[in-house]
């Protein structure tokens, strides 16, 4: 995302000078909130609609919280009881949020592209909070500074990304962010959970933990998404935990205090289990969520300065 950029739709394409300076901000609006002193003027009399058509408890209480701290008049709008039930169609709804000087869309969609197709229609500047398999770029930018606070850089790390990659936009984001920032990333994961040429990304592919887990910095777990697949990719809850949940056992095939992430929300159990995830010194879930609030202020800060309405 550029200064001067309408949009935050991908974090494919962006480069270091752009994804910095945003982890820079971010990282001053951590401090802010921490002690209360978020500037309550930067979005006053600006508009930010939260337009969820799946469903989402960090991404959009943390979408809603950063613009109520930066003053903006936020709108969670319920697609649930909206007129999308009478057969509205996406881009006529919209139009009609755009028509109430919206200017700040964030956008929740199962089909990949539904915010790029948004983002050509309105004036409102438009931000991806995860569209289909695609991509979640703010999910990518909590995680990058997560990372960074524990460890000061990206660059030279290894992260290992594991479990449903398939379905992820969390991990096509993430490889993303982080390739370019030079960590380097392997991807680990039953064969049928791994998309057909990922190495194309610049990351390398395990499909065994022990080998995937092998000394990497970084261990960043992701949900089956059960609600993405057509039918069974995986034997069973207990038979996928037994060889790619993460369990203190695989853990340990990890660098010594190597971080512990998980974008949420987490199925215990499944792909990991209780004991890592509240780990209290390697886990760094609830961070991330805290996290995901400043990163949410940076990006409304730019883009309302330098979006369409700015
Ligand atoms: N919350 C993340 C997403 O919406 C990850 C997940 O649902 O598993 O992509
Ligand atoms: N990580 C994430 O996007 O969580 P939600 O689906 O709860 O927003």
């Amino acid at each position: 995302m550029l200064p001067t950029d309408r949009h935050l739709l991908a974090i494919e394409g962006m480069l270091p000078p752009q994804i910095a300076p945003l982890l820079d901000l971010a990282e001053s609006y951590v401090l802010l909130n921490r002690t209360g002193t978020a500037p309550r003027e930067r979005l006053r009399g600006r508009t930010l609609i939260n337009l969820f058509f799946e469903d989402s408890t960090r991404t959009r209480t943390s979408f809603e919280l950063a613009g109520k701290r930066l003053g903006a008049d936020v709108i969670t709008m319920s697609v649930a009881t909206s007129s999308v039930n009478k057969g509205e169609t996406l881009l006529d709804t919209a139009a009609t949020l755009n028509a109430m000087q919206c200017d700040l869309l964030v956008v929740r969609h199962a089909a990949s592209g539904a915010p790029a197709l948004l983002a050509r229609k309105v004036e409102a500047a438009v931000i991806n909070a995860g569209d289909g398999t695609h991509e979640h770029p703010t999910q990518a930018l909590l995680d990058a500074l997560t990372i960074r606070r524990r460890r000061a850089t990206l660059e030279g790390l290894t992260v290992a990304i594991c479990g449903d990659v398939l379905h992820s936009r969390v991990a096509r984001s993430n490889i993303h962010l982080l390739t370019a920032m030079g960590s380097r990333v392997r991807v680990v994961g039953p064969p049928t959970l791994i998309p057909a040429e990922i190495e194309r990304l610049g990351v390398s592919v395990h499909h065994d933990m022990r080998t995937g887990l092998a000394g990497v910095d970084v261990v960043m777990m992701l949900r089956l998404q059960q609600e993405r697949m057509a039918r069974g990719l995986v034997p069973s809850a207990r038979e996928y935990f037994r060889f790619y949940g993460l369990d203190a056992t695989k853990l340990a095939w990890a660098a010594p205090g190597a971080l512990v992430m998980h974008p949420g929300p987490m199925n215990r159990g499944v792909e990991i289990s209780s004991d890592v995830a509240d780990h209290p010194t390697q886990s760094v879930i609830r961070e991330q969520v805290e996290m995901g609030v400043a990163v949410r202020m940076a990006v409304l800060d730019v883009l309302s300065r330098h979006g369409a309405n700015g």
